[in-house]
């Protein structure tokens, strides 16, 4: 249990963390009547638009840039570098945040395991907005060559900055953090508490500022679920973990958070569909007119559908599908 005055002290600290205002806030939170009947459950079924954060449909990656930009312009940087996948939303939403704060972005994206038919719309976009792109084959090659294109830049007199795969670095995820202090606001005007939350956990940032977020302002009964949208429940649990640890360092308070990451709606791995997905996907859209993602948010649904099909939540729980945007991923050019 967190000491009340321990707690204050360290949203006393969160607060005065700097970051940019580059969102449309509060995003919406709303019920989804029709989803639950066409499910045929007893739950309570709300949504919280996060999708609607603004940037491209930016999603999660908009609040966790709005600290991260907030330290590139602090530092001085006249460039963005970032990776990700040719489809990737922290690449595209970067790029776009990057052309409005006036700042060169370079984007070090790799081939996907199938070749895709058409241009990816997200993809297009990054040119769109002046983004510099370097494609390697393998996401190992990113890292290594971001370096790379850094030492390069600082070469030519230029300022470069990189910001890590998702931004999901200890300030990136205080992005989460503020986006659970705008849910509790929410949640004090309609006085109630939420029993579950289910969300896409992939690169861990998101996860982690959500845990701290719900710590600092939620019902500490609330249970939050990673749905893993590629690597094992392991593997993302100790980067949670360890994302959790440092934000707790900086507030100076330990947290200790449940990390639940359920890795069962993987399927043949990262950017893959699967059945599940496409059922939660069309059900969603064809009972609420809301679209997911199939990369991520569809698998995450897909998650919180099988816990509530397996009787794991009670019968009147109130749940909340975490929508973290990427339906970019559904357009081609
Ligand atoms: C749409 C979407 N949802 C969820 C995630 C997962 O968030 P995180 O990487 O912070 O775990 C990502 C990014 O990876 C994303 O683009």
């Amino acid at each position: 249990m967190i000491h009340p005055i321990d707690r204050h002290r360290a949203i006393e600290r969160f607060e005065a963390i700097p970051h940019l205002a580059l969102g449309h806030y509060p995003t919406p939170l709303e019920k989804l009547p029709r989803f639950k009947a066409a499910l045929g459950c007893s739950q309570r079924l709300y949504i919280k638009r996060e999708d609607l954060a603004g940037a491209g449909l930016g999603g999660n990656k908009v609040r966790k840039l709005e600290y991260i930009f907030s330290e590139v312009l602090r530092d001085g940087a006249d460039t963005v570098i970032t990776c990700g996948g040719l489809r990737s939303n922290h690449c595209r939403v970067t790029a776009m945040l990057a052309a409005k704060l006036g700042l060169t972005c370079v984007l070090v994206m790799n081939e996907p395991a199938h070749p895709y038919a058409a241009t990816p719309a997200s993809y297009a976009i990054n040119e769109w907005v002046g983004a510099r792109i370097v494609r390697v084959a393998d996401r190992r090659e990113r890292a290594p060559t971001m370096e790379r294109i850094a030492g390069e830049l600082r070469a030519a007199g230029q300022k470069p900055a990189i910001i890590p795969l998702g931004a999901s670095t200890p300030v990136g995820a205080l992005g989460q953090v503020s986006a659970m202090q705008e849910l509790a606001g929410q949640l004090g005007e309609l006085r109630f508490d939420f029993d579950a939350v289910f969300f896409s956990t992939s690169s861990g940032g998101t996860q982690a500022g959500l845990l701290a977020g719900k710590a600092l302002f939620l019902d500490p009964e609330t249970q939050l679920y990673g749905v893993s949208a590629d690597d094992p429940s392991l593997s993302i649990q100790e980067t949670v973990g360890g994302i959790l640890r440092e934000i707790g360092e900086r507030l100076r308070l330990p947290f200790d958070e449940r990390i639940q990451v359920d890795d069962r709606q993987v399927g043949g791995g990262y950017g893959v569909e699967t059945e599940a997905g496409r059922e939660a996907l069309q059900l969603l859209a064809h009972s609420e007119g809301i679209l997911l993602d199939p990369v991520y948010t569809a698998k995450a649904m897909a998650g919180m559908m099988a816990a509530i099909r397996s009787g794991a939540l009670a019968a009147e729980a109130r749940v909340l599908f975490w929508h973290t945007g990427g339906q970019m991923a559904l357009f081609y050019t």
